[in-house]
């Protein structure tokens, strides 16, 4: 055969492959979501998340000093309040649990990232990311002036980053500017630009106790058929002083971590979720799969396009990469 092009020449033997290899995981793009709770001496496994875990205050530098050691230097913090109320408080009290963790954290770690999500849903007694009307619709611009204030509370409290993820309208712009009058003008927002509709959430809203009780969340997230509004999302938040965007869930939405890869110049953040992480756990726990399919499915939301990725299994690949798998 007088073949000229052999792909082939390029996968004969590992040097070569690795010579080639487009894409690399590296635990420096990972962030780690990690949940706390009130209480003292909680380390409780979250049933719907396996090997993921709810930590009280007091214990939560456990958990950080493990991450610390397998390299990962980057989390996402949520937090699970004792008390929920209609405005939501326990989301900006100086005293909640995300803002007492974050202190905790920085006491004893100087070279960890903390990330904060912005939102009212774990917060309120009715679960929505916001403040209600009457009608039960969500309050945009009512509900701007609380995630302000969430944000200058976490800030406060010593946070890096914060990561809005309530999808109200100028959102971006409230939490900038409101950062930027209290003199945080360093502080990077990371926006959840395009987060959508998702069954995905469900083993998180589990973990969180963060589902809606009434209704859904159809009237502020995005809906999964489209991808032009993403692109919206994106271009506001970006003129509205985002850092980072972010698409959530990240699988099932690559082609929009793509189209944003493609489309803006600032780095892309992709969320694989709660659901995407359980489901892969669990058919793992049953051995239908080997653990190379973490490694693998990871590396299809970078190649996608994600400069960073949020994912539940932060702890197992950089163990993986630690072993040069
Ligand atoms: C809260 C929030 C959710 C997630 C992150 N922040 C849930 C939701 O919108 O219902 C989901 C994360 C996951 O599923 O891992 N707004
Ligand atoms: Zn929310």
């Amino acid at each position: 055969m007088d073949l000229i092009r052999r792909p082939r020449r390029l996968r004969n033997g590992e040097l070569i492959r690795n010579l080639v290899k487009e894409t690399r995981l590296d635990v420096e793009n990972l962030i780690y979501p990690l949940f706390v709770v009130e209480g003292t001496n909680v380390k409780k496994e979250i049933k719907s998340l396996p090997g993921n875990y709810h930590y009280s205050v007091d214990r939560v530098n456990e958990e950080i000093g493990e991450l610390h050691d397998l390299g990962i230097k980057y989390v996402m913090l949520f937090g699970i309040p004792e008390n929920k109320d209609a405005f939501g408080s326990e989301a900006y009290s100086s005293n909640g649990v995300v803002q007492r963790a974050i202190k905790r954290i920085k006491e004893v770690f100087d070279d960890i990232y903390i990330i904060t999500d912005i939102c009212m849903c774990q917060y309120t007694e009715h679960g929505h990311c916001g403040i209600l009307c009457e009608n039960g619709y969500v309050d945009n611009d009512e509900t701007l002036k609380y995630l302000g204030k969430i944000a200058i509370s976490h800030v406060e409290a010593g946070a890096d980053m914060v990561a809005p993820s309530d999808m109200m309208d100028g959102r971006i712009g409230y939490i900038r500017r409101t950062l930027d009058e209290a003199g945080y003008v360093n502080t990077p927002i990371m926006s959840y630009s395009a987060k959508y509709v998702s069954a995905y959430y469900g083993p998180f809203r589990e973990a969180a106790h963060s589902a809606p009780s009434f209704g859904d969340r159809k009237a502020y997230q995005m809906d999964p058929a489209n991808s032009r509004e993403a692109l919206i999302e994106a271009e506001l938040d970006i003129k509205e002083g985002a850092d980072i965007l972010m698409v959530k869930p990240a699988l099932a939405y690559l082609d929009v971590i793509r189209r944003f890869k493609d489309s803006f110049n600032v780095p892309i953040a992709a969320y694989s979720v709660s659901g995407e992480y359980s489901m892969l756990k669990l058919a793992l726990q049953n051995g239908l799969f080997k653990e190379d399919i973490i490694l693998e499915t990871t590396t299809s939301i970078k190649r996608a396009g994600a400069d960073i990725i949020i994912t539940y299994f932060a702890k197992d690949i950089a163990r993986m990469l630690k072993e040069g798998r």
